[in-house]
């Protein structure tokens, strides 16, 4: 069954229309995302941070293309990129949120817990660079990165993590277009976000170690791959 209720809200510089159609020919959510995006739009404050149906199954999709062994969601929220994350994971694969709110992970605990991966996900609550550090320790390497926090921070998480994404791995950082502000020359020249989002991309762009492709998806995701 279609359905016809696009629950989240939508970054302004794509077509509605074009939303809708696209959704409207992409694989559903299971029932346990439609139920957690469902419950994020009627109980949980600021909605329109989760990811959504159509990013949603575009991490899914990523993530079967992989499979893979390490995966790493930062900036859990209600848990709804984890879950798309676990979806392409190896049988044995570990993937490890991270969040500073221990209100939402609380909420996403909930929906974990009641997921066929509720075994291989690991939570962490607190400063994601802090949690970033920790982890490096103990996993080997990344194969795959979401970036999904502060968006102020995003350099340093880069920095953080690409010595130790492997080689062919690939990680992604959302809402680099910045609702299309990352356009508006007053909005560079005076909101912190977007100048250090614009910095962001422009870094990675430059990076010799990655590929970049930044991709016009809802509000903007930069994807790199490790060379
Ligand atoms: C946009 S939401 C994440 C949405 C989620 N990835 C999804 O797809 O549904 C951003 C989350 O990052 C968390 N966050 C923001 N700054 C953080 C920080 N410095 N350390 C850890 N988490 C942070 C917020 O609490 C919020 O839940």
């Amino acid at each position: 069954m279609k359905k016809n209720i696009v629950y989240f809200a939508r970054m302004d510089f794509i077509d509605p229309k074009i939303v809708d159609y696209s959704e409207q020919h992409t694989q559903e959510e299971s029932h346990l995302l439609a139920e957690l995006n469902r419950y994020t739009h009627t109980s949980v404050l600021k909605p329109r941070m989760l990811s959504g149906h159509l990013q949603g199954r575009f991490l899914s999709f990523i993530s079967h293309m992989i499979q893979p062994m390490h995966v790493l969601d930062i900036g859990t929220y209600t848990g709804y990129s984890a879950l798309c994350l676990a979806e392409g994971m190896k049988k044995e694969g570990r993937l490890y949120t991270l969040d500073n709110n221990e209100e939402v992970m609380y909420t996403a605990a909930g929906f974990i817990k009641s997921s066929a991966y509720s075994k291989q996900i690991e939570m962490l609550t607190g400063e994601a660079l802090e949690s970033i550090q920790l982890l490096n320790q103990r996993v080997p390497q990344w194969d795959l990165i979401w970036m999904d926090a502060e968006k102020s921070q995003y350099s340093d998480y880069y920095h953080a993590l690409i010595d130790k994404l492997r080689p062919g791995g690939i990680m992604m950082a959302d809402n680099v277009l910045w609702s299309g502000k990352i356009l508006d020359q007053k909005a560079l020249e005076k909101d912190e976000d977007t100048k250090l989002l614009d910095a962001f991309n422009k870094m990675v762009y430059q990076d010799k170690r990655v590929e970049s492709l930044l991709m016009p998806i809802r509000d903007g995701i930069m994807m790199l791959r490790k060379l």
